[in-house]
């Protein structure tokens, strides 16, 4: 099971105060657990992993069969919490040298829509020409910009390529049950659909066709990605006892470092695979938490990459960070140092040492560093990076955001912070509609 130490955060908080916060986490849980807190008209993630059934994966998994089957790429067309989560698994899943070692099997799983790079779309498309692809739609509101501009131009080549009645078998499209542009299409078109349920926001919808699907492509078990989510689940129910609960003790870790000035939180990984459960930690607390004025900025680093860069700002930098290293403790494979005549390099010493005790040792001394340096140390340790554990660091982050974000008092399931560029956006492109934001505009840029 996952393991939670904040013993190194002690310096800077004690236990005391930490455990001081039990009861108010138990209230507003609570809160979760009977839908009275702010936004809950999102708890749908709350109890998720529980109520997946069997017959549910099992269609997921004949989609996905379909697409491996009839396609070598698949671009996922979504953007924020419509990407996210399944770009993290896969990528913590995957080969690191995927792209050069592909072994045939699975298709390439490619990404789109969550950027306007027109470069981007031009050497994605090129890439695509005279291949077999097959596009998944995301989006909860279906009319996200990004995405449905990366849908328009990959349907009409995905139609071009291979004709109307084979697009309508490897496209399928992810979204509301009723509303927007991608479910009319998907209904017009008569593609496969999935339904992200209405009372899952995007940035919690991993566990949801959104995440389930790409991974499932990709060939990674989506049954014991939820399992271990359900097993999370189970272990962080409400009326658990604090200590027992490790969402709760990182929510109340997180909100006493915030109360005694720590105002950013940087996730560290020692995996280069794990880079992108850093992006989707950071949408996850990002956008949840930051509203009103308040809220942790949440970080993230590459270790030890970035102790060659971020490293120093890290140890000696303004004093307001704390740092949640996710540790992964076994590595999948074993690699020993060979041991040179020459020792040029002087590296003898490490001789017949596993690459991963060096890691290992760089982690344990970077903490001790931080530590004395003024930067507490939370730490997630996951026995090996699976989908069983990637399912239950899954739902750990999530409660851990939606306690947090009660106890900050902010609503973890709106984002009206994120309308302002797309209004300006739409203004300055002229979209009908935005007459008078046009103007607004342009007379601001005179
Ligand atoms: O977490 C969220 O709700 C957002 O980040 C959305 O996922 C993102 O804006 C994409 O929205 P949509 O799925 O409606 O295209």
């Amino acid at each position: 099971m996952l393991k939670l130490d904040i013993t190194k955060t002690a310096p800077f908080v004690s236990a005391e105060t930490i455990n001081g916060y039990a009861s108010r986490v138990a209230a507003v849980q609570k809160t979760l657990e009977l839908g009275t807190c702010p936004g809950n008209d999102f708890l749908g993630w709350l109890h998720l992993p529980t109520s997946i059934t069997p017959e549910f994966l099992a269609d997921i998994k004949a989609t996905a069969a379909t697409l491996r089957k009839e396609c070598d790429a698949v671009v996922v067309a979504g953007i924020g919490g419509s990407y996210l989560g399944a770009k993290a698994v896969i990528e913590a899943l995957s080969s690191s040298f995927e792209w050069l070692a592909r072994d045939g099997k699975s298709p390439a799983i490619l990404f789109a829509g969550n950027n306007i790079g027109e470069d981007y779309l031009y050497e994605l498309t090129s890439y695509l020409r005279n291949k077999r692809f097959g596009v998944i739609n995301i989006s909860k509101s279906g009319t996200t910009t990004e995405t449905a501009l990366a849908f328009r131009l990959l349907k009409k080549q995905c139609e071009e390529q291979c004709g109307k009645e084979v697009a309508k078998k490897v496209i399928v499209a992810i979204t509301d049950a009723k509303r927007g542009a991608a479910r009319t299409c998907a209904d017009k078109e008569g593609y496969k659909s999935y339904i992200i349920p209405d009372n899952v926001g995007g940035r919690f919808s991993v566990l949801t066709p959104v995440g389930l699907l790409p991974i499932a492509v990709a060939g990674f078990d989506i049954e014991q990605l939820v399992r271990g989510a359900q097993d999370m689940e189970r272990q962080t129910a409400e009326g658990t006892p604090f200590e027992n609960n490790p969402a709760a003790v990182y929510a109340a870790t997180r909100h006493a470092l915030y109360t005694s000035g720590k105002k950013i939180e940087i996730l560290a990984n020692y995996q280069p695979k794990l880079h992108y459960i850093g992006e989707w930690w950071k949408q996850l607390y990002g956008e949840s938490e930051g509203k009103d004025g308040k809220g942790l900025f949440p970080a993230s680093v590459d270790l030890t990459t970035d102790l060659h860069s971020m490293g120093q700002w890290i140890q000696a930098g303004e004093r307001t960070i704390f740092e949640t290293v996710i540790s992964v403790e076994a590595p999948k494979y074993s690699l020993l140092f060979p041991s040179d005549e020459e020792n040029l390099d002087g590296l003898n010493f490490l001789a017949g040492k596993r690459v991963d005790e060096v890691n290992k040792m760089a982690e344990l001394g970077t903490q001790l560093a931080h530590v004395d340096g003024g930067v507490p140390n939370i730490r997630i340790a996951i026995d090996c990076l699976d989908e069983y554990h990637l399912g239950q660091l899954i739902y750990f982050f999530e409660l851990g955001c939606g306690i947090h974000c009660n106890l900050l008092g902010v609503n973890a399931f709106n984002q009206p912070g994120v309308e302002a560029y797309k209004k300006n956006m739409f203004a300055l492109l002229g979209k009908p509609g935005y007459e008078k934001e046009t103007e607004a505009i342009q007379a601001r840029l005179k």
